[in-house]
């Protein structure tokens, strides 16, 4: 199996890096567009491969997609963080342009590849891979439910002094402060989080995911990678290894939860074609309202793009 990263910034390195150490493809090209770069790290992933006893290999390249090509996944991470005077429509154009020519370099060197975005804002950079990848929608979809609902079980995890191995949760919506976690189906080993936890602690807990990704860019002034790139990396795996895990993923939707022509995080089942099924939660009243407001953000964000395309047409 062949997995391209574009992108050896902070979340594409420690993506490559955990899909070598577990091999979880044999072959990672690591992409970039800064001269010798990718190149760099992805030499000192593979002289990591004699200590950490593996033998996944890892190659860089600047730029040059001929050496992507084949690939069978493909996690797109390359784009700017939001920076001082900036505001998100700016943030949005630029973003948008590199996925732009980023997913059109991926598609054709690699026309069967299924391509997993990372790069913010998380639901529009996916719509723009979509529009611009051309391909069926079950195979351009994006990582952030994997990454908030991991923050959602560590937070948990610290607060019941249980081990993050039992906590089981979904959590649904755009990436960002309207995401929906959702305590009707979270579970310590089985058990009801509501049976482990008072209702107000678990609601601070809800609103400190919500702000998770924040909480680490005041305390480093940057975004974090380690559990981004863990989190891409373990969805890369569900698919090459056909592993029909069920994760929140930021999909399209066509008429799921009564929704249309939006990229939204769900359920779905991950596997070899990528999503193979998205499921449907028989959601309450309060959820469904909450999945609403969400989407009425996430569609906004769309909505930005939609014009500037339509501006630039
Ligand atoms: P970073 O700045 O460390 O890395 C980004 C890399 O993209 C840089 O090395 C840059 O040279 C490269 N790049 C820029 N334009 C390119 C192009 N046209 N072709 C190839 N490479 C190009 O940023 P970091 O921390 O790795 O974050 C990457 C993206 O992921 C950001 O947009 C960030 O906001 C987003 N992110 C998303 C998360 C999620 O849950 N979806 C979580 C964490 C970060
Ligand atoms: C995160 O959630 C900022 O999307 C980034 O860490």
């Amino acid at each position: 199996m062949k997995v391209t990263v574009v992108g050896a910034g902070n979340v594409g390195a420690t993506c490559a890096d955990v899909l070598a150490h577990r091999e979880i493809a044999n072959e990672i090209v690591l992409l970039d567009i800064k001269e010798g770069v990718a190149e760099g790290k992805a030499l000192d992933i593979w002289q990591t491969a004699p200590i950490n006893l593996y033998d996944s290999r890892t190659v860089g390249s600047t730029n040059d997609y001929s050496k992507t090509a084949d690939s069978d996944v493909v996690v797109i991470t390359s784009g700017l963080p939001r920076k001082p005077g900036m505001s998100r429509d700016d943030l949005i154009a630029t973003n948008a342009g590199i996925v732009k020519t980023v997913t059109e370099n991926v598609v054709k060197y690699s026309p069967n590849a299924i391509i997993i975005v990372v790069s913010n804002p998380l639901d529009v950079m996916t719509y723009c891979a979509y529009l611009n990848a051309k391909i069926d929608s079950k195979r351009v979809f994006g990582m952030a439910g994997v990454l908030d609902t991991a923050r959602y079980r560590a937070f948990l995890a610290t607060e019941l002094n249980v081990s993050p191995k039992d906590i089981q949760a979904v959590l649904m919506g755009g990436h960002g402060d309207t995401m929906v976690p959702l305590p009707r189906y979270t579970t310590v080993a089985g058990i009801p989080v509501t049976e482990m936890i008072g209702e107000e602690k678990l609601n601070e807990i809800i609103e400190r995911t919500k702000f998770g990704g924040g909480e680490i860019v005041k305390l480093l002034g940057t975004s974090a990678w380690y559990a981004p790139g863990a989190a891409a990396a373990q969805m890369v795996e569900a698919i090459v290894r056909d592993q029909k895990r069920i994760f929140p993923v930021c999909a399209w939707l066509d008429g799921e939860y009564g929704m249309k022509d939006i990229y939204l995080g769900v359920p779905v089942v991950l596997g070899k074609n990528g999503i193979e099924k998205i499921i449907e939660l028989d959601l309450n009243d309060a959820e469904k309202a909450l999945l609403e407001e969400s989407a009425v953000a996430v569609k906004s964000v769309m909505a930005v793009l939609d014009n500037m395309n339509a501006a630039n047409a």
